[in-house]
């Protein structure tokens, strides 16, 4: 992992949730599918704010709702957002408020890097928050797909326009 050059125009974005299991990994596998679609050259990682899942896997639900859509995330591992984070992506983009209140809070002094909401991209929809499906069932996680692959499309056009804000 290279550190962020703001002159640089390769985008780099960070999904983060709380566990890495759930939520985050599936934003991060909906991004690089509509990226590499695209032929978008982008850096994508997923980190979770809670150290409980550190090296774990993703949750099965979510391994189950990604392979209903083709795609296979059971490499993925779950890490812990670091200090380097804040300096290694110019994207950073929660999937709840929750999440987000941490990231402030943790945000060093003089990083430039862009935090927010993953639903700001999903202006039709009046939820803020991507729901927390950890102990759901199928049907919660397939709503978890349904929202981030549609936000992420969203987020993709706006980086494509270089726009890092929600149109
Ligand atoms: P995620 O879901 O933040 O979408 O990965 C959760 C995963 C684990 C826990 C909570 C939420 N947990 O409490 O262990």
């Amino acid at each position: 992992m290279s550190t962020f050059d703001p002159d640089s125009e390769k985008a780099t974005i960070l999904f983060v949730c709380l566990g890495n299991i759930c939520r985050s990994p599936l934003a991060e596998a909906a991004m690089r599918v509509h990226a590499h679609r695209h032929g978008f050259a982008i850096e994508i990682d997923s980190a979770g704010t809670g150290a409980w899942h550190i090296g774990n896997s993703p949750d099965p639900g979510s391994i189950k709702a990604a392979t209903k859509a083709g795609i296979d995330i059971r490499h993925q591992r779950a890490r812990q957002v670091r200090r380097a984070d804040f300096d290694d992506f110019r994207h950073i983009v929660a999937m709840d408020r929750s999440n987000l209140t941490n990231l402030e809070a943790m945000r060093p002094d003089g990083s430039k890097a862009d935090l927010r909401l993953l639903l700001d991209y999903l202006p039709g929809d009046p939820r803020r928050d991507v729901p927390d499906p950890y102990g759901g069932g199928s049907d919660d996680f397939a709503e978890v797909w349904g929202l981030v692959n549609r936000a992420t499309a969203n987020l993709l056009k706006a980086l494509m326009q270089g726009e890092s804000s929600p149109a």
